[in-house]
């Protein structure tokens, strides 16, 4: 541990100040699979770079890595190929025709708890280099695996997505307890996304249900971000594999993406330390 801190501090003295502590990094999450997660990931971040921000979608959904599937592209390597020391970062990161770089996910990747000291060691300092981005956006896997548990502990803030079916807000409720107990980092703010609402009213119900539990049973907050209309566009864009905010940035599922990225902006941001406090806490609970 204190030789993992040592490397961190050789890297961030190594960067300059500004680059460090603007890094805004974003987990999103679920309990449930298939309640739309990469999706608003990606639209997401598509919205935020339009505001003239840097973005970088990281997917780390590592069994079945999909940012790329969402977006038409194949990415040559993978987080795997960066692990296995095969490639540097700069040599996964790729560009897209939608104002966003992605690092793409891998199935083969290891549980960042697996890796060996030098392997960490070289994955912090990979990932380091991200603290160019102004928002890191982290797609994950649905449930609780000690990767998404690594990702959701270490970044800012988690975006939690849930729908208004039983079982989706059920499992947000499991995935917030899991949080709440497994993770001590204080400063993180959970906030909660509800998809495929068909009124402003039933997302709120949704947001209210879920906030109250957490509040009572928790004795957690737990912020509503919005919510996001059912969209038959949503499915007819991943058919085309084009990001829904690129097929119609007037679709109703687009507006709500755009509401969000506007809330989170004139949200009071709570600077942390950025991409160095990131990894920090990403290595810290990967070493227990
Ligand atoms: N707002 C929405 N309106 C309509 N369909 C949606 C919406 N969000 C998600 N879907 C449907 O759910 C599917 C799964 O979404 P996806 O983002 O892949 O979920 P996850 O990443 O959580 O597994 C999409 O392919 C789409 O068909
Ligand atoms: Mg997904």
């Amino acid at each position: 541990m204190a030789d993992q801190a040592e490397t961190l501090r050789e890297i961030m003295k190594n960067k300059p100040a500004e680059s460090r502590a603007k890094t805004r990094i974003i987990t999103i999450a679920s309990g449930k699979g298939g309640v739309g997660k990469t999706n608003i990931s990606t639209n997401l971040a598509i919205a935020y770079a339009r505001l003239g921000k840097r973005v970088i979608l990281m997917d780390a959904d590592l069994g079945l890595a999909n940012v790329n599937v969402i977006l038409g592209i194949i990415p040559k390597y993978n987080l795997y190929h960066l692990i296995r020391r095969q490639k540097t970062m700069s040599e996964i990161i790729m560009d897209t025709n939608y104002g966003i770089q992605i690092v793409a996910g891998a199935s083969g990747f290891s549980k960042i708890a697996n890796l060996t000291h030098d392997e960490r060691d070289a994955f912090v300092n990979d990932l380091s280099e991200l603290s160019v981005a102004d928002v890191i956006i982290i797609d994950t896997s649905a449930g609780v695996s000690d990767n998404v548990l690594s990702f959701v502990a270490a970044a800012d803030e988690a975006i939690i997505v849930t729908t208004p079916e039983p079982t989706a807000i059920t499992d947000a409720y499991g995935i917030i307890k899991i949080i709440a107990t497994e993770i001590d980092n204080l400063s993180l703010s959970l906030k909660l996304v509800v998809n495929r609402v068909s009124s402003v009213t039933e997302g709120k119900r949704v947001a209210e249900r879920v906030i109250n539990i957490a509040g009572q049973f928790l004795n957690l907050k737990v912020d509503y971000l919005g919510y996001v209309y059912e969209d038959p566009i949503v499915h007819q864009a991943v058919l085309r594999q084009k990001p829904f905010m690129a097929v119609d940035p007037r679709s109703k599922a687009s507006i709500s993406v755009q509401h969000i990225v506007s809330r989170l902006e004139k949200i009071e941001f709570q600077e942390t330390g950025g991409i160095g406090n990131f990894l920090k806490k990403l290595l810290g609970r990967s070493s227990g």
